[in-house]
């Protein structure tokens, strides 16, 4: 009888276990970063006025989500160079915070959904 007891208690405590375990999964699938609504931002603020053809900017447009998109990797490059570097964005600002650079990352991990 008391085996029966602990193996139940086991099973119980088994079961809560892998349910937190899969909800936790659940709430990250459905956080996905998106362009309109945490990317769009992050660039008008730090990549403009130079790639904003709108605000006078002439260098390579970055301001839609065609651009953007087309040029995740040369834009996840430069943002990580060291401000001495060659190449590095967002020229003459200081670099982007971690927390920056990761929404970028994980918009691409995401698959760069539009909204
Ligand atoms: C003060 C102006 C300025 C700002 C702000 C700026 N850039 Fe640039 N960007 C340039 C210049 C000048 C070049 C061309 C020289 C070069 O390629 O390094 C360039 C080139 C680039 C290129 C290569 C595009 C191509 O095909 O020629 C990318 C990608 C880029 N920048 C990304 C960014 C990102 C992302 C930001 C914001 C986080 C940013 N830049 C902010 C001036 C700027």
């Amino acid at each position: 009888m008391k085996k029966l007891m602990i193996f139940s208690a086991l099973s119980a405590l088994a079961f809560v276990l892998s349910y937190c375990g899969t909800s936790k999964k659940a709430v990250k699938q459905t956080v996905k970063m998106n362009y309109d609504l945490n990317v769009k931002a992050i660039l008008e603020a730090d990549c403009a006025p130079c790639h904003f053809p709108a605000k006078g900017g002439k260098k390579h447009p970055l301001d839609s989500y065609a651009e953007v998109s087309k040029n995740i990797d040369d834009i996840l490059r430069r943002v990580q160079l060291n401000p001495d570097e060659r190449g590095f964005m967002p020229r003459d600002h200081s670099k982007l915070s971690d927390s920056t650079i990761n929404i970028l990352k994980q918009w691409k991990d995401d698959g760069m959904p539009e909204n």
